[in-house]
């Protein structure tokens, strides 16, 4: 599995989340607020940042949330913050592990688990916060999204977010890594992460190698030095709407920022919505 080496450390990714100021909760509240979903699949759902509070907002309003993610160091730390939850909003709540690219499976086993019924559809899927660039060729990218369109009923959302392709970043990248640059430098509750980065864009397979050093100091005083490469999927906006339309969703709106302003020329977010037909 050659996923992000951050994800097996849910301290680092969680401090790394809380120093940024993402601002996609209140988006994804609306939208649920607005949808009236009766059950909600979050994929890639990490540490549970947003799915604890979509959760509890599942409790308030009568919908269940379940989230799936590959990553068992992530899905544990977000079983803990379960833990601390009251009881309406934990029984508003699965977690699973599974791969997305074989939803089916993993969806099958849980329902199995959960002594459900198998053939219970989602009303709202989600992929927040680039999950959808861990899809890396278009085989995977076809597989995630059919298998989002069979677990979805007729008429219900699929709603991906992904950074939105910055050609003066690609283009840095293209013929060599780009110089390492710091990116990121964050401290909270005595520990410090420090993570520098290089890209490197392949244009022939739009994928983009950012090979992140981390820097972490402890509480303890000790100190952590370690590599989290991460390849990644870049998509363009119309290749996201032929995505939807080819596995058989209409596509909906396609957003530039949390804000839900369109998507534009410069929008740093491309945050797509399709409706299955
Ligand atoms: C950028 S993180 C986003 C986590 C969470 N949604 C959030 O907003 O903080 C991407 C997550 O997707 C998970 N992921 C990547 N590939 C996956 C796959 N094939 N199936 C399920 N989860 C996957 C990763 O392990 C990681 O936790």
């Amino acid at each position: 599995m050659a996923l992000e080496e951050v994800y097996r450390r849910p301290d680092d990714y969680e401090l790394e989340t809380q120093a940024r100021e993402i601002g996609d909760l209140p988006f994804w509240t609306g939208l649920l607020q607005r949808e009236r979903p009766a059950r909600v699949l979050e994929i890639g759902c990490g540490c549970g940042r947003l799915t604890l509070p979509l959760a509890r907002l599942g409790a308030a309003q009568g919908f269940s949330v379940t989230g799936l993610e590959i990553e068992s160091a992530m899905l544990r730390r977000a079983e803990e913050h379960a833990r601390d939850e009251a009881a309406p909003t934990r029984q508003a709540l699965q977690l699973a592990q599974g791969d997305a690219r074989g939803l089916d499976g993993a969806l099958h086993q849980l329902h199995r688990l959960a002594g459900a019924e198998d053939s219970a559809a989602f009303d709202v899927i989600l992929m927040p916060y680039g999950v959808a660039h861990h899809f890396t060729t278009p085989d995977e990218q076809l597989s995630v999204w059919r298998g989002a369109r069979r677990w979805l009923r007729a008429g219900g959302l699929l709603a991906v977010d992904v950074t939105a392709p910055d050609l003066e970043r690609l283009l840095a990248g293209r013929d060599a890594p780009t110089p390492r640059r710091l990116d990121l430098e964050v401290s909270c509750g005595g520990r410090t992460l420090r993570r520098t980065v290089a890209t490197r864009y392949d244009a022939a397979t739009q994928q983009e190698t950012l090979a992140y050093d981390y820097h972490v100091s402890e509480v303890d005083g000790a100190v952590r030095d370690y590599r989290s490469q991460f390849t990644m999927r870049v998509y363009f906006p119309r290749e996201l709407a032929l995505l939807f339309g080819a596995t058989g969703f209409g596509m909906e709106r396609l957003l530039g920022s949390y804000r839900g302003e369109p998507y534009r020329a410069r929008s740093p977010l491309l945050l797509a919505l399709g409706r299955a037909v």
